[in-house]
């Protein structure tokens, strides 16, 4: 008898928690549940991913974290201080989960990084964009200017560097020799966004 009664427990458990509920931000509707979207995980946290998981344990600890297209519940010290999914949210909670662990909350999309409009006209479809374009030195630019809520650009203001690592060494911004470098490559790193970028050889 206990034990039919631990198996019920546990599967309307898991059935409740296996949806996200109570906070739906970073997620999007996919058909059939709501899953999280690639901006809810994107970001790292700002402490350590060991003191987040302590700090917010898991909401189903046989399935996890959020991730990409999954569809458990989140931590749910992320969004409120009640002990159920339908306990009423707190903003507090919220502020503190964004601040230190958004990643182990799936709350990455409101930090400020990822929280910003993309142009209202992007000259291609941001729903589109890879991860692997936000580091292509192809993309990065064009990308922080129309869709910087993808890569986790809001807070440049479309003053990127094209490669990443600039910031390793900052005296290349006056090393003699490396001007045309930084100037194309590092320009938010050695302060070069007024600078026009060098236009392609024309005709020469
Ligand atoms: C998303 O977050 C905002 C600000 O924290 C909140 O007011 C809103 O209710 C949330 N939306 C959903 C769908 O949970
Ligand atoms: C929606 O997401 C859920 C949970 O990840 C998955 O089981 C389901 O197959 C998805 N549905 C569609 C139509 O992609």
């Amino acid at each position: 008898m206990y034990v039919v009664v631990s198996v019920l427990v546990v599967l309307l458990a898991s059935s409740s928690l296996a949806q996200i509920q109570g906070e739906l931000n970073c997620t999007a509707y996919n058909g059939t549940s709501f899953v999280y979207s690639a901006s809810a995980v994107a970001c790292s946290n700002v402490l350590s991913d060991q003191y987040c998981q302590v700090a917010y344990p898991s909401a189903n600890s046989w399935l996890g974290y959020p991730e990409e297209g999954s569809s458990f519940q989140r931590p749910l010290l992320c969004f409120t201080t009640g002990t159920t999914s339908s306990s009423p949210t707190s903003k507090d909670a919220k502020t503190a989960a964004i601040a230190h662990c958004p990643k182990t909350c799936g709350l990455c999309c409101q930090t400020s990084t990822y929280s910003c409009q993309n142009a209202p006209f992007p000259r291609l479809n941001c729903a589109s964009v890879t991860k692997a374009m936000c580091l292509s030195i192809t993309w990065r630019q064009i990308l922080a200017e129309d869709c910087p809520n993808f890569c986790g650009f809001c807070d440049l203001n479309g003053c990127i560097d094209l490669v990443t690592g600039c910031d390793s060494d900052v005296s290349i911004c006056n090393a003699i020799g490396m001007q045309e470098f930084v100037n194309l490559n590092c320009r938010r790193t050695c302060g070069r966004c007024s600078v026009a970028t060098p236009k392609p050889c024309s005709g020469r």
